[in-house]
């Protein structure tokens, strides 16, 4: 299985996240022979889209921009699952991850104006046979404790990128726990679930709502976490 992980968190390596999306694929490779590439899109010069359209018209499934992105979404298509690991900034992706988004451009056919698909594909056709194949999974860590409000608009936009539920997906509430060194045991207990996340997601391709739903449950309740970020945190 060859995998690509985006590692779009502006704490480069010290996102919280990146620890969790590693504790997968940890799990999927004790399950399965894998190749695992890291991007760490803060280490790549990658430009924003213009909005030519080039990539629709006169070049088709081709950028006019020549950055690192030529080679990246080479290593998408190369790919079998693409795990895409970022923190939530402002209900969404943050800019890092949402530049390199605007560039996957190319890999979609030109939207011609037609009605809405059905939700269950993508909004724009992908370019490529072989894109409907992968798998793509979306680990993300968030502030906050109930992810269910907080990811309401990510989970919709990629709803229309991908088309409803063709994702696989790990919602982290409480991110900043994840630095807590005193938290050490029940971190270690939750990156464990995470790997046994991997290990299903090795075997059946994709994550039952059990498992999900057990990922999204906060380490420390309301009470007890509001307690130790004003203690720590908040001035
Ligand atoms: C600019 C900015 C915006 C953020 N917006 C949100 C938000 O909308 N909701 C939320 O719950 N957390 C928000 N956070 C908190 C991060 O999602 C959280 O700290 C995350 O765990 C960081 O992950 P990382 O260590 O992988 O970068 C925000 C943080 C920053 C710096």
């Amino acid at each position: 299985m060859n995998i690509l992980l985006v590692n779009g968190s502006p704490r480069a390596e010290r996102s919280g996240t990146l620890r969790i999306a590693e504790s997968f694929v940890e799990g999927i490779s004790r399950v399965c022979e894998c190749k695992v590439d890291t991007v760490a899109l803060y280490k790549k010069n990658i430009l924003p889209c213009t909005g030519c359209f080039s990539c629709w018209s006169r070049t088709p499934g081709e950028c006019v921009i020549k950055d690192d992105m030529e080679d990246i979404r080479k290593s998408v298509l190369g790919a079998d699952v693409i795990i895409e690991s970022f923190p939530l900034y402002f209900f969404g992706m943050p800019s890092l991850m949402k530049q390199f988004t605007d560039r996957m451009l190319p890999l979609t056919k030109a939207y011609g104006y037609e009605v809405s698909p059905v939700s269950a594909k993508s909004f724009h056709e992908f370019r490529y046979e072989s894109l409907l194949k992968k798998k793509l999974v979306v680990v993300s860590s968030c502030g906050y404790t109930e992810t269910d409000k907080m990811y309401g608009a990510l989970i919709s936009q990629l709803d229309l990128i991908c088309g409803e539920g063709n994702y696989t997906h790990i919602f982290c509430p409480q991110g900043e726990l994840l630095h807590v060194n005193e938290l050490k045991r029940k971190l270690d207990e939750y990156f464990a679930r995470v790997g046994i996340a991997g290990e299903i997601f090795a075997r059946e391709g994709f994550l039952d709502n059990e498992t999900i739903n057990s990922l999204k449950t906060p380490l420390l309740t309301p009470k007890a976490f509001e307690m130790l970020a004003r203690s720590h945190w908040v001035k």
